[in-house]
């Protein structure tokens, strides 16, 4: 009985002090938003990965210039506009405001070279998009 008692809060304080150790190692900065703020991003956030999500499908259909379109007018430089990018901006570090640039940049880079309908280097152009995506959030979080 005692044996079990012993394993079982063992057990539990490993697992809260797991959950503590994570939580404590998060690199990732705050970044605080307005609640409206955050709302907004999020959603943009969804439409990025059903953007990126469609220009997939795009490209193994062969639909080189359906991607581009995609990237350009969702992603792209265009698209700042629309995500009310400007707003944003002031809220956030410039790090940080520099990796929302650079992955706009990237997509319209990629527009670009898929519109030459050459698959490969429109993929490796694909992957400095989803590269941009992945070190803004490496480096930040905003709840
Ligand atoms: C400028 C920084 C930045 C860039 C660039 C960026 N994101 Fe995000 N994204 C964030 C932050 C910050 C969060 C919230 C993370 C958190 O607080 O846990 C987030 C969250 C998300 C979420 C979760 C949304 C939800 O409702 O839970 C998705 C999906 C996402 N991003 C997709 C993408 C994709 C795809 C790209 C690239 C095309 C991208 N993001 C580019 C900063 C960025």
């Amino acid at each position: 009985m005692l044996r079990k008692l012993l394993i079982i809060s063992t057990c539990s304080i490993s697992l809260l002090m797991g959950s503590a150790v994570r939580a404590d190692e998060d690199p990732r900065l705050l970044v605080e938003l307005p609640e409206m703020m955050q709302q907004h991003m999020m959603s943009n956030m969804r439409d990025h990965l059903v953007a990126i999500n469609e220009i997939l499908h795009a490209m193994a259909k062969g639909e080189l210039d359906k991607a581009a379109d995609i990237a350009e007018a969702r992603l792209g430089m265009s698209s700042l506009e629309s995500h009310g990018a400007g707003h944003m901006a002031r809220f956030m570090p410039e790090g940080m405001r520099r990796a929302g640039t650079d992955m706009h940049k990237a997509a319209s880079r990629f527009a670009l070279k898929a519109q030459e309908d050459e698959p490969l280097p429109a993929y490796e152009a694909l992957a400095d998009i989803t590269s941009a995506c992945v070190s803004c959030h490496f480096g930040y979080r905003i709840r």
